[in-house]
């Protein structure tokens, strides 16, 4: 079996070191970095944490619009497939790599594999989520984190090539959370202590790129009673600074670059409760039980939802106010996010459909 991987942002790299460790033990694994982050805390940290292989092919796409980012990564994934001529392209996610992927494989004789298939937040203004709709149609095996995500694709009429494995990311917290005291020393080099700090991260389109949101953010944010620790990523940086709000970033909040994946759920794990707007955080921090406040006004991770440990406010001050100054109890939810043996679930499903061919293909 050759399985192409596709990768090209943070969370995909956490995602991939999973799956990439039992391909390992399988068949050969291509491993193909689009470029899309290029920051050594936005990508080679991971690979150097998380032990994953150096990419076979490192495409070099950087930032772009998204239709000239998208339409480079097609134009430079199409010859290593044909080069490497791999059974199954294996894809991650909802970023503009998965979707390059997911474009090359349908037009190539190669079947398409997608992790975290199944996920919606009905907002098509997200360009993650014609993304998801676009690479799950494409796609010929769908790997779910959840069995409603499996209820969602049969109700787009998705049904063949759909298996529920259970979610990677956290078969990768699984991995390192019970070292990860041991592994990193950011609460002292930060000086904070365990359930005493705020963490924050702000990185979606829709906050960063509207002045009003971010800014609504910020000042939301500021009325936290607790310390609050933002590491940010360069996107936000840039629009902080575009939009005047730096300085009244830098004055209220411990403001540090992005951290690798060790000190972030370091931090997640010991932080008073996380504001986010990121998919990937909302959750860990179920998996953690660190209290969720998330800068959206929908979630595709809706299980954490229902189960009260995340709460939607939107890019909205005043009710991000109201969601720090709640004192929340909460009680442990079992995790309908699977076992941790995702990425073993999917090697496994990956070899069966590759020895046993659909004749009509
Ligand atoms: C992308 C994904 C998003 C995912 C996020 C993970 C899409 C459409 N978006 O968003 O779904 O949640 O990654 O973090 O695919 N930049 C740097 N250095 C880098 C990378 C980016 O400075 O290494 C800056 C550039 O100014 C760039 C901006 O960040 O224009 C946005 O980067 P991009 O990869 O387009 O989108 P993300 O916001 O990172
Ligand atoms: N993360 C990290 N360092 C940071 C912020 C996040 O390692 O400074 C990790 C986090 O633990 C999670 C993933 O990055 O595993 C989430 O990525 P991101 O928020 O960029 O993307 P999303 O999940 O929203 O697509």
């Amino acid at each position: 079996m050759r399985v192409c991987s596709i990768i090209g942002a943070r969370p995909q790299f956490i995602k991939a070191a999973v799956v990439s460790r039992e391909l390992r033990d399988v068949g050969e694994e291509v491993l193909i970095h689009t470029g899309q982050h290029y920051d050594k805390e936005l990508s080679d940290v991971f690979f150097e944490e998380l032990d994953i292989p150096t990419p076979d092919f490192n495409l070099g796409i950087e930032s772009d619009t998204h239709g000239r980012q998208t339409a480079r990564m097609i134009e430079a994934i199409e010859p290593v497939v044909e080069k490497t001529d791999p059974d199954v392209l294996l894809l991650y996610g909802d970023t503009n790599s998965t979707l390059a992927g997911a474009i090359v494989g349908s037009k190539c004789d190669v079947l398409v594999a997608h992790v975290e298939a199944g996920l919606r937040s009905y907002n098509r203004d997200m360009p993650e989520e014609i993304n998801r709709v676009l690479t799950d149609h494409a796609s010929d095996l769908l790997f779910t984190p959840s069995e409603s995500a499996v209820e969602t694709l049969r109700a787009e009429g998705i049904t063949d090539g759909v298996h529920w494995t259970g979610d990677v990311m956290y078969d990768s917290l699984l991995a390192v959370r019970d070292d990860v005291a041991d592994r990193s020393t950011i609460l002292t080099d930060l000086g904070l202590s365990a359930g005493e700090f705020i963490l924050a991260t702000v990185h979606r389109q829709e906050n960063t790129d509207q002045q009003p949101n971010l800014e609504a953010i910020v000042d939301g944010l500021g009325s936290a009673s607790l310390p609050v620790v933002f590491p940010v990523h360069p996107r936000t940086v840039d629009r902080l600074k575009t939009y005047g709000l730096w300085e009244r970033t830098t004055d209220r909040f411990e403001v540090i670059d992005p951290l690798g994946y060790l000190d972030f759920i370091r931090l997640l794990d010991t932080a008073a409760r996380v504001v986010t707007d990121s998919g990937g955080v909302q959750k860990e921090a179920f998996f953690l039980e660190t209290p969720c406040v998330t800068l959206r006004e929908e979630t595709e991770w809706i299980e954490t939802v229902d189960c009260d440990w995340n709460e939607l406010v939107g890019a909205d001050e005043a009710r991000i106010c109201d969601a720090l100054r709640e004192d929340r109890t909460l009680e442990a939810t079992p995790n309908p996010y699977g076992d941790g043996k995702a990425g073993r679930r999917i090697a496994e499903h990956l070899r069966a459909r590759i020895s046993a061919p659909d004749p009509e293909r």
